[in-house]
């Protein structure tokens, strides 16, 4: 398998473009299954997550054709005909966020079968919020051998949805299942996160009434069908997150270009009090710091727009050098500190209890060989390699390639000495 090695020290100066969101995209790409005209999406990022979810559209009865096209990365899927409602754990497994194909299969054609995703390594994430809103929206569901079996042979209702806790793909699920259902639905305590927003202009661009996506009410008006639309994704604002701590990190200049500073407020706001220079631009964000060491500051994940859940690794990677104690409270995920133990392999001093780490800066971190246990966490030891001294071989990579879009050429434009090497055929265990 492959390993990403980098050479701890070099700062970084230059530019980096943000991709389009992988989280928004295998949502957009999912609505395709709601119509039997082509949807075009650009702004596409290339990710594993998205290959995946291509492979699994294919099998379902999707043409799924990527491009560069005048707007850049394109992906053009088309679902005249859904040929098979059956998502099987195989490929659900491989990427969970594929469980969304069952709203839109129902909807579409009042039946589906589809796996269960299986917990992961940052909690157990049950979908029973998915299911429930689905219920709620007129499914019989069933689960049998880990497998929904789901049907509406008369089709979805709209309905009151009141979610007990804001979970943004259950938001999600319910908005791409009610779109074409008979009448009006309301989500309360809906997420607010902006890949919502981004979801429900892509429906409406396809002929759907949704309102209020990126606030706690959506209300979405049944139509009885959708048509074909070209949508842009969202620029990633965890990749452009990602970028502006491992700027912070290495110390240097990075202007991050095609993004919006908006979506990242409660990070940059935590960069500049840790002592870091921001300057927000047109399309993104300037990220400063000089040779001054920053200092330890405290982070509370939350929803949006809270401090992103998926920048909690790589915010903890920079309070290992940071002078003084930081406390990272996690409260999103229920074990979400599997890259502490990696860090600390690097020297870092970080305690863990319950839902807390507490982050006790060091002077320097030590290059050594460390382990990606999720796709945030991996590209949290990245970062913490670009100042560790020597080198740094981060193994199981294929969780950075699920989400990250040219991870290594993007940092070594701005200077940083990051290399992939190619497995070996050395068995991983
Ligand atoms: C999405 C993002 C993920 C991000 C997370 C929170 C995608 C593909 N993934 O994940 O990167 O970290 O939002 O911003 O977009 N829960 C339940 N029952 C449910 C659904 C969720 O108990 O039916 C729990 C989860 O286990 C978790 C919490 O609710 O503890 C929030 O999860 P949720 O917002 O649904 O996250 P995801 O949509 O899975």
């Amino acid at each position: 398998m492959d390993r990403i090695a980098i050479i701890g020290g070099a700062q970084l100066h230059g530019e980096i473009p943000v991709s389009g969101a992988k989280n928004s995209a295998i949502k957009l790409m999912a609505a395709s299954l709601l119509t039997d005209e082509p949807l075009r999406l650009t702004n596409m990022p290339r990710l594993a997550d998205t290959r995946f979810l291509g492979k699994l559209l294919s099998r379902l009865g999707a043409s799924v054709t990527e491009s560069d096209g005048p707007d850049g990365q394109q992906t053009l899927l088309h679902a005249p005909e859904i040929t098979s409602g059956f998502a099987p754990y195989d490929l659900v497994r491989q990427m969970r966020a594929s469980f969304n194909v069952l709203g839109p299969l129902i909807a579409r054609t009042g039946q589906a079968k589809v796996s269960l995703p299986g917990g992961c390594t940052i909690g157990a994430r049950p979908v029973d919020l998915h299911l429930q809103a689905l219920e709620a929206l007129g499914a019989k569901i069933d689960l049998h051998e880990g497998y929904v079996y789901a049907q509406a042979p008369r089709g979805l209702k709209g309905a009151e949805i009141t979610f007990p806790f804001v979970s943004v793909g259950a938001t999600e699920h319910a908005m791409l299942a009610a779109v074409i259902a008979d009448g009006v639905t309301v989500l309360h305590n809906a997420a607010c996160e902006p890949e919502l927003l981004d979801l429900q202009e892509c429906l409406n661009a396809m002929g759907a009434k949704v309102e209020g996506a990126g606030t706690p009410t959506v209300t979405i008006t049944g139509v009885a069908r959708l048509h074909g639309a070209t949508h842009a994704v969202i620029p990633d604002r965890i990749e452009m997150g990602t970028f502006a701590v491992a700027a912070a990190m290495a110390g240097g200049e990075v202007r991050l270009t095609r993004a919006r500073p908006g979506l990242i407020d409660s990070l940059l706001v935590k960069l500049e009090e840790a002592g870091c220079g921001v300057e927000p631009t047109a399309d993104g964000v300037i990220i400063r710091r000089s040779a001054e060491r920053l200092k330890a500051v405290d982070i509370e994940t939350a929803a949006y727009p809270g401090f992103a859940t998926d920048l909690q690794a790589q915010f903890m990677a920079l309070m290992t050098v940071a002078d003084g104690e930081s406390r990272i409270r996690e409260t999103i995920f229920e074990n979400r500190f599997m890259h502490a133990p990696e860090l600390m392999r690097l020297g870092a001093d970080i305690s863990v209890s319950g839902g807390e780490a507490r982050v006790r800066g060091v002077a320097r971190l030590e290059g050594a060989e460390v382990m990606a246990t999720d796709l945030r966490a991996s590209v949290s030891l990245v970062i913490a390699g670009l100042v560790a001294r020597g080198e740094t071989t981060v193994s199981r990579i294929y969780h950075l390639d699920r989400g990250f879009e040219r991870l290594e050429a993007k940092l070594t434009a701005c200077g940083a000495q990051v290399r992939r090497i190619k497995g070996d055929g050395e068995a991983e265990l």
